[in-house]
């Protein structure tokens, strides 16, 4: 405030005309169709930048417009490069939201390299994430992430990314057991997260059964979950990793109700082709396009045979620094079978779903894992445990911040289109 001071007619005047400006803006932005096109050409840029100022008060330019050309570049083709100017919009002391379970350096990760690689596309920059200009987008709305563990986090590091720009006091978190959501209030923004790791119904959602055996999978039922996705805006699905628990999963027709009894087993990619028709009939008839957008973010590798990168006398994952340099590299740990059902099931919707193909760029990192520096039963790993990465490491999670914010950055980028 002190640089107002001695001047405040005019700044009042200044304020009251710019704010009344970014109302109108914001309308503007907010009736255009969420397919517009935002291109900004620097040749057409004009000298004079309108500042602006948005409902908290920060100030921006009037010829914020979006820097991509998705007919010119495909985010999922690129390469890791080092850059250690990077910064971070939060770590995990900063950002209070982040479960135990992925905030590494809190629980003692000692190296700090893997947060410093960006992903380069082969023709174009990745936009950077801009936490107000994203905010100001989804202004009145809800934001809705479905899935499994790696779906929460995503959502956690969606939540910290933006919470870096939103002042205390302004937002609110409420954890729930299936549906969480964080608010930005002066916003009227919510970015919330639903636990539904198979996306249809299992008897392990709610209770996980610890055993893999005993999970049953009905994949022909989604409304029990989908009841809470009704009315949400944008909607951002996965599910992948719950399903490779073995070879076969076993499923169930019909009710609960009469007991778990009669559950057939199958080859994976059959049921996990049944649940997703099932989420996809749901989507095809609830989800109004015209209002909802919807998301879809493919499989998260898991990195659990160093010998797919040649580190043949590696742990798992364990004290990986580096990600895989070598271009296309696939391991075993991505079932291109499963992609390929999600494609084919989604290119068949009448609802349009944009794919968020995380597989491939995720696949390099194998140094990107919450490894040893996780939790276990609710306790960060004992010393004992950490130097025994055979059985504790989780190849599986990511660190935040991390990798998944890279997700987020392509999911943003889509979403700004
Ligand atoms: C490294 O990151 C900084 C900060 O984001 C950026 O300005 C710079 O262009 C990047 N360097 C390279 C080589 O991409
Ligand atoms: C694995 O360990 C053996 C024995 O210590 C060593 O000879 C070999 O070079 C190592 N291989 C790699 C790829 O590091
Ligand atoms: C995701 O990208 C990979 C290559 O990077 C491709 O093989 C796969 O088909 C894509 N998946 C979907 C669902 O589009």
């Amino acid at each position: 405030m002190a640089n107002f001071r001695g001047n405040v007619p005019l700044s009042i005047i200044t304020i009251t005309i710019l704010a009344f400006a970014a109302l109108l803006y914001t309308e503007r932005l907010g009736s255009l169709s969420s397919r517009a096109k935002f291109r900004f050409k620097p040749c057409a840029r004009s000298n004079a930048v309108e500042r602006l100022v948005d409902v908290n008060g920060f100030s921006y330019a009037d010829d914020e417009l979006f820097d991509f050309d998705p007919d010119q570049c495909s985010l999922n083709h690129g390469k890791w490069v080092f850059n250690r100017s990077i910064e971070p919009l939060y770590s995990d002391r900063t950002c209070r939201f982040l479960d135990r379970q992925v905030s590494c350096v809190k629980n003692g990760r000692p190296d700090s390299d893997y947060r410093y690689w960006e992903w380069q596309p082969d023709n174009c920059r990745l936009p950077k994430f801009d936490p107000r200009m994203v905010l100001r987008k989804l202004k009145g709305k809800r934001l809705m992430f479905v899935g499994d563990s790696l779906q929460r986090g995503q959502w956690q590091s969606f939540v910290c990314l933006v919470d870096s720009v939103i002042p205390k006091g302004k937002k609110s978190m409420k954890r729930g057991r299936l549906h969480s959501v964080f608010r930005a209030k002066e916003y009227d923004v919510t970015v919330e997260f639903y636990w539904a790791p198979f996306l249809v119904e299992s008897n392990t959602d709610v209770r996980i059964k610890a055993d893999p055996k005993q999970r049953i999978v009905k994949v022909d039922s989604v409304e029990k979950h989908a009841k809470h996705w009704l009315g949400v805006d944008i909607l951002v699905f996965n599910t992948y990793v719950w399903w490779m628990s073995g070879l076969k999963t076993k499923i169930l027709w019909g009710s609960f109700a009469n007991g778990e009894e009669g559950y057939e087993e199958v080859e994976t990619h059959i049921s996990y082709t049944l649940g997703l028709k099932t989420w996809a009939n749901w989507v095809d008839s609830n989800v109004n396009p015209s209002k909802t957008r919807v998301f879809f973010t493919t499989m998260s590798p898991s990195h659990h045979r160093p010998a797919d990168w040649g580190n043949e006398n590696g742990t798992k994952c364990f004290d990986e620094r580096r990600p895989v340099l070598k271009k296309g590299h696939w391991g075993s740990g991505s079932d291109k079978r499963l992609m390929g059902v999600v494609g084919s099931v989604v290119a068949r919707m009448k609802v349009p779903v944009t794919v968020i193909n995380i597989t491939q760029l995720s696949e390099y990192r194998i140094d990107a894992h919450t490894s040893v520096y996780t939790e276990l039963g609710g306790k960060v790993l004992t010393g004992d445990q950490k130097d025994d990465p055979l059985h504790y490491a989780d190849c599986i999670h990511w660190c935040l911040p991390g990798l998944p914010d890279t997700w987020n950055q392509i999911f943003y980028t889509n979403l700004m289109l």
